[in-house]
């Protein structure tokens, strides 16, 4: 396994950050786009807890679609952690009256109990008992927390409801277990769908981390790595210049996408300018062959299943009216291009800063209202281009 507290780009500085905001009492809502590695800094937290005076928990919560799932998610993931003790366990379940025995051999009869368990108030409980814990601190990770929110929403106006008085009681756990931090982070945007359940409130108790992308130098070590671990098919090694040509070809430097482009690269390292650049060439068309779909796919599927039918369609328009210019669209020129006459550009400017929030779009300089609104990742503009998704596809 590989040992990120040695790499450049195993995001040191940031972990090192998170838990010097968590030392200061605050919980965090990290941000950031698909695939730009919020996840990667999640394990990485996990795995190097303990070095900054953490017990990390992380919970993933896609999937759960009614709030005791996430409530039992949480509860296994702290009963069996190994620093949990057996007897803080049994005193807990004691009071609780029920007999529970989460790490009972017999598992069929364990799970039996645990369907008519209170979730909540075993949950409450169990924090209660990380919180007066003398031995550790523990902090909790929750990942794809917005999805599970948008899951709730998507049941109307009673999931709503669910998703608000969700955020209420999480909110009320925090600041009655006050040592115990909270880490929740999503590849979907949270602020809109807090703003339409009302619960910016509590939100904004959460300190804001926005992970950015890998600067070029770590990109370069990154991509060197892979080749010298053995991980890029065909080839054992990336020259510098190469790397650094991968780095300026994607534009967007998240791991995900490096290695993507990489895995692409011809057999043969090259050092010169020009066969470098062939090189890139070369692993720019591969790339966007229509068997590489899974890369950006994602994307596509992204305005799919998290934009709303109203949303969608708009969406669709505004990433194809974009995509065949390499330096993007201003407002007006976009406004222009697309010819909606129901469409006033308030409203575009909205859903613009919707796309940038999620990463597909970004304008440079942001406080810039003049300047053009373009892709972010250089393939994906280009695959986008190619095959040009629809929403009633
Ligand atoms: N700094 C890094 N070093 C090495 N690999 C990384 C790094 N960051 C991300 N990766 C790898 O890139 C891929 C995507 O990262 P990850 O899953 O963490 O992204 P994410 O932001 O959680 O994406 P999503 O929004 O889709 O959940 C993973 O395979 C991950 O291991
Ligand atoms: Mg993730």
């Amino acid at each position: 396994m590989t040992d990120y507290t040695k790499k450049s780009y195993g995001r040191n500085a940031e972990i090192a950050a998170i838990f010097s905001l968590f030392k200061a009492g605050k919980d965090i809502s990290q941000h950031g786009p698909r695939r730009l590695g919020k996840t990667f800094v999640l394990d990485r937290m996990v795995e190097q807890g303990k070095a900054h005076g953490f017990i990390c928990l992380k919970v993933e919560i896609a999937g759960c679609t009614e709030p005791k799932m996430v409530f039992r998610r949480l509860c296994e993931a702290i009963t069996t952690h190994r620093s949990v003790t057996t007897r803080t366990l049994s005193i807990i379940t004691q009071r609780m009256g029920q007999i529970i025995n989460p790490r009972g051999e017999q598992t069929g009869a364990w799970y039996q109990n645990l369907l008519s368990l209170d979730w909540e108030t075993y949950l409450e409980r169990l924090l209660a008992a990380l919180h007066n814990d003398k031995k550790h601190q523990w902090a909790i990770l929750i990942d794809e927390l917005p999805i599970f929110l948008k899951a709730l929403h998507d049941k109307g106006e009673d999931g709503i409801k669910q998703a608000r008085d969700f955020m209420n009681l999480f909110s009320r756990l925090r600041s009655a277990q006050p040592n115990v931090r909270w880490l929740i982070t999503g590849s979907i945007g949270i602020d809109p769908l807090a703003r339409a359940g009302n619960y910016m409130g509590v939100l904004a108790k959460f300190y804001p981390y926005q992970l950015e992308p890998l600067s070029e130098p770590q990109s370069r070590d990154y991509l060197k790595d892979l080749a010298q671990l053995g991980l890029i098919q065909g080839r054992m090694a990336i020259t510098d210049q190469e790397a650094q040509a991968v780095a300026e070809a994607v534009g967007w430097r998240a791991a995900y996408y490096l290695e993507a482009f990489a895995q692409n690269l011809p057999a043969h390292p090259e050092t010169e300018t020009e066969k470098v650049q062939r090189n890139i060439n070369t692993a720019m068309e591969h790339l966007l062959k229509s068997h590489n779909k899974t890369t950006f796919g994602t994307w596509e599927e992204h305005i799919r299943k998290h934009h709303s039918e109203q949303q969608r369609g708009l969406s669709f328009r505004i990433l194809n009216a974009i995509a065949p210019h390499e330096t993007g669209l201003t407002l007006d020129g976009l406004h222009g291009a697309l010819g909606l006459p129901t469409l006033n550009r308030e409203a575009l400017r909205q859903h613009l800063m919707l796309l940038i929030d999620e990463g597909f779009l970004y304008r440079e300089p942001f406080d810039d209202e003049a300047a053009p609104f373009r892709f972010r990742i250089t393939p994906l503009r280009l695959w986008w281009n190619q095959y040009r998704p629809q929403a009633n596809a």
